[in-house]
Formats: structure tokens, C-alpha cells, sequence
């Protein structure tokens, strides 16, 4: 294959890798933390339609990580036969992602994106919270954000193997 295409390709999978951990760490770094100044109602309208915007996005730029990993690995790459995959250095590296960026999306989609639209969803519970009942709110919110630290695990791993390939 052509070295401008797989260029191309690399270029095309370094940004949407970039869409995907740094849209999915701006909504925990930058936009969490901004909205605290409002009330909880009002941040729960804005939390349930950032998340069902940005999930449709989020979730394409992470199939399509996957999707010019595996073909920079196969099509473009040194990976011709399955035999690859298990002897050679690189098809390990890479089988590693692939499982590993695999689970932190499917995880993410059912597990972390779920639980967050549960929470945004319940109207009750950031109305109580408007009340000065906090307690629940917040128990809701650290369960949200040990989810999201799988998937923040994942993209760790997932960099460090970048470097290693
Ligand atoms: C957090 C997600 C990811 C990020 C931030 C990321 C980032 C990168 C970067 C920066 C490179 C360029 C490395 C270099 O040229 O030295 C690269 C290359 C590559 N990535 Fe990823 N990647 C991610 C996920 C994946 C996944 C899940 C796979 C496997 C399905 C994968 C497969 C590859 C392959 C095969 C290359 C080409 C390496 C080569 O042969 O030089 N990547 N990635």
C-alpha cells in the first residue's frame, strides 16, 4: 500500500483518538467542574444534553480509532497472517489495543454513557438536591465517576501501548 495513504491513515487515527479520550476528559476536567456554580436542576439540563449530543460523536471517533487501528496494523502494517498476531512483537502490542480499545468503548457505551443518562435523567434526585438534600446526588455522581475511570484507565493503557508499537 501506497506510504502517503497509511500516512494519511495514521493522520486520520491520531485525531480521531484525540476526539475521543479528549472529548470524553474535557466533559470530566472542564465541564463538571464549570457547571457547579448553578443549580443542580440547571446543571442536570445541561449534563443530559451534553452527554445525549456528544455520545453519537464520542462513539463514532472511538469505532473509528478502532477501525484505522486495525487496518494500520493489517492493510498498512507488518500483520499478513494470524500467525503474526502471536509471535511477533508488534501483533502482540496491537492485539492488546485492539481488546483493550475495544472494552473501553463497549464500556463506555454500555456502562458509563448508561449510568450517566440514568442519573441526568432523574429529575428527583437534583430536585432533592436543590432542597439541601445532597447526600444522594453525590452518591450517584461517585459511582458516575468511578465508571468513567475505567475508561480513563483504558486510554492510559491504550497511549502507553502507542508508544511501545
Ligand atoms: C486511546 C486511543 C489511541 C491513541 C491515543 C492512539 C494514538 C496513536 C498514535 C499517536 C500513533 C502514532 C505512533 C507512531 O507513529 O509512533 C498510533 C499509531 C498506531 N495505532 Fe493507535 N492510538 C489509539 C488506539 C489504537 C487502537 C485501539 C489500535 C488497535 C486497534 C491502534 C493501532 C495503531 C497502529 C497499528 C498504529 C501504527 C503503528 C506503526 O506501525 O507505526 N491504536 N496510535
Amino acid at each position: 500500500m501506497p506510504w502517503e495513504l497509511r500516512q494519511a491513515l495514521l493522520i486520520v487515527h491520531i485525531l480521531l483518538a484525540i476526539t475521543w479520550v479528549g472529548g470524553i476528559l474535557f466533559i470530566g476536567w472542564g465541564v463538571y467542574p464549570a457547571l457547579r456554580k448553578m443549580t443542580f436542576l440547571q446543571q442536570r439540563q445541561i449534563l443530559l444534553a451534553l452527554m445525549q449530543w456528544s455520545h453519537k460523536f464520542l462513539t463514532g471517533a472511538g469505532a473509528g480509532v478502532i477501525l484505522t487501528g486495525i487496518l494500520l496494523g493489517t492493510v498498512f502494517g507488518p500483520i499478513s497472517q494470524w500467525g503474526d498476531i502471536v509471535d511477533t512483537r508488534y501483533g502482540n502490542i496491537w492485539f492488546t489495543a485492539l481488546v483493550i480499545g475495544s472494552i473501553t468503548l463497549l464500556w463506555g457505551i454500555f456502562v458509563g454513557f448508561k449510568q450517566s443518562i440514568k442519573v441526568f435523567g432523574n429529575t428527583r434526585l437534583w430536585q432533592q438536591a436543590d432542597h439541601g438534600n445532597k447526600q444522594p446526588l453525590f452518591k450517584a455522581l461517585i459511582k458516575i465517576a468511578l465508571l468513567e475511570s475505567v475508561e480513563v484507565a483504558g486510554f492510559a493503557a491504550l497511549i502507553m501501548l502507542m508508544v511501545l508499537l
